[in-house]
């Protein structure tokens, strides 16, 4: 994927292409994916953003985040792996940081599962540890995985 980076504001009538990239981006081992009928009720609330990345016209990601009151929360990001290490993660973290903000947001939660490599691209945003929770994801085979809960300020 050699063609230039377009992060993109999305819609419920986009859910096909962010479920054809949730498919390919999470490790069904995990239990971090989201089904389409969660997707679609999230994307019916108030105060919810979706944004989508793409590689000239090819999908490479998305991102999914709620605002509420001065907080907000990156609720799903992910990047189909023939477009990874390419930057689009961390573009896609900086335009939710900037919506977020936008709209009255002073910090920027997350989930995340302990050992997700992840860690390192919101380490380099700016994240930090704030807390765990014990067994928070459910696997493939019912084991359970801890979440580890990061934050930053979006004030400058
Ligand atoms: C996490 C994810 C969104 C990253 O997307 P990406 O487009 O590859 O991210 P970037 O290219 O912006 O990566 C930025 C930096 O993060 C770090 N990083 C990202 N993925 C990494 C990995 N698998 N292993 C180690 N470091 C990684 C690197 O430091 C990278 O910079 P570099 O490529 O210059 O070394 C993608 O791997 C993904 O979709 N994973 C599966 C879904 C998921 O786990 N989502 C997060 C749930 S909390």
């Amino acid at each position: 994927m050699s063609e230039a980076l377009r992060i993109l504001p999305g819609t419920v009538a986009d859910l096909n292409e962010v479920m054809v990239t949730m498919a390919e981006a999470f490790d069904p081992r995990f239990g971090e994916a989201w089904t389409a009928a969660q997707c679609r009720g999230m994307l019916g609330t108030p105060g919810l953003w979706l944004i989508l990345a793409r590689h000239g016209d090819e999908p490479a990601g998305f991102a999914l985040a709620r605002v509420v009151v001065d907080e907000a929360e990156l609720l799903l990001i992910a990047v189909r792996p023939s477009a990874r290490r390419l930057g689009t993660g961390s573009a896609l973290v900086g335009e939710i940081a900037r919506i977020a903000a936008a709209n009255g947001a002073r910090r920027l939660m997350l989930e995340m599962r302990d050992g997700n490599p992840a860690a390192r691209l919101y380490s380099a945003a700016g994240f930090a540890e704030i807390g765990r929770r014990p067994g928070y994801y459910t696997g493939r085979e019912k084991e359970r995985f801890d979440a580890i809960t990061l934050g930053r300020s979006l004030d400058n």
